[in-house]
């Protein structure tokens, strides 16, 4: 296992963009190894940050420092959570989305396709009830089909599902050598490396409800922040980016444009980033995870 939990992606971009005021107060809704709230807490002097994570071995990585409080939560829950901590209104939100690199590194935790022996688990919370082996193991042939289409943009989905099925009928899908074996009799020999990581991207999905849970928080943080405050995102692969580049032009996941009686905009954000920024040439030879990110951000008017 990789000893780092974490290297943050694009870290001095995010406080840059994130503008904090010392006394102010804000949001990482993915705290992970804590690397971007280290960095927001050396800016604050009487402010406060709330570090979000629904992965209960986050805990070990809270810093010690009284500016900071650890929610062990769904960023989904940020209004219920801010309200029970007495805050209605916040200066700055971050979300670093996805998987950390200890979540991808710990075998037992099912996110990686290098370790053959481990259990096909994928929760990010450990405490949810829906494993990815219970997906492949229950879910309908038309229902898998679809979340390896949509979720993995992967061609032969139906094929897929009708083999997952048919493996099952057998044996009861359990490890990650289950999964590698039915994609076997779906992909030739060399190629079935190249389509892994889509299906593990799929599976994750679903287990962790992934855009639901993404999709409600980025609704709730409009009325959240403060005039100034800035929402900083970033994603990973182009069904979380599609999702986050909607809301901030329209201010809806749908990405429609809403107009009022007069025909203007009703948008409640200023886009701060007119295009994704993207990891330097630099950063992704020192962190080669980080060369899918891209950050967007927007300002609340
Ligand atoms: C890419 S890592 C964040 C790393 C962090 N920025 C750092 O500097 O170490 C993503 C983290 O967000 C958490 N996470 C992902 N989706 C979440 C959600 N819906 N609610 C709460 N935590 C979530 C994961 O458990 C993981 O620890």
């Amino acid at each position: 296992m990789n000893s780092v939990y974490h290297i943050p992606a694009l870290k001095k971009d995010c406080i840059e963009l994130l503008n904090i005021k010392p006394n102010g107060v804000y949001v990482d809704a993915t705290f992970g190894g804590g690397g971007h709230s280290s960095a927001i807490l050396e800016h604050l002097t009487t402010g406060k940050l709330l570090g979000f994570d629904q992965d209960i071995h986050t805990q070990k990585n809270i810093p010690l420092n009284p500016r900071f409080l650890w929610i062990n939560d769904n960023f989904s829950n940020i209004t219920h959570q801010l309200h029970e901590h007495g805050i209605k209104k916040v200066d700055g939100i971050l979300a670093d989305l996805g998987v950390s690199f200890h979540q991808f590194d710990t075998a037992e935790r099912g996110f990686s396709f290098r370790f053959e022996n481990a259990n096909l688990d994928m929760r990010m919370n450990l405490h949810s009830d829906l494993t990815a082996a219970m997906v492949l193991n229950e879910y309908s042939e038309e229902n898998l089909a679809d979340i390896f289409y949509y979720y993995g943009e992967i061609k032969s989905a139906k094929k897929l599902a009708f083999h997952v099925i048919q493996y099952r009928k057998n044996i009861k899908i359990q490890k990650i050598k289950d999964l590698l074996h039915i994609c076997g009799y779906v992909f030739p020999e060399h190629l079935i490396k190249s389509y892994l990581p889509q299906i593990f991207q799929a599976l994750r999905i679903e287990v962790n409800q992934e855009l639901e849970h993404l999709k409600s928080f980025l609704q709730q943080t409009t009325d959240l922040l403060n005039p100034h405050g800035r929402l900083v995102v970033i994603s990973y692969h182009s069904l979380e980016d599609r999702i986050v580049k909607n809301f901030m032009k329209s201010g809806n996941v749908e990405g429609v444009l809403e107009k009022d009686f007069y025909g203007n905009q009703q948008v409640p954000w200023k886009i701060i980033t007119k295009k994704p920024i993207v990891p330097t040439d630099e950063e992704i030879f020192e962190n080669p995870r980080s060369r899918s990110a891209k950050l967007r951000v927007v300002e609340k008017i």
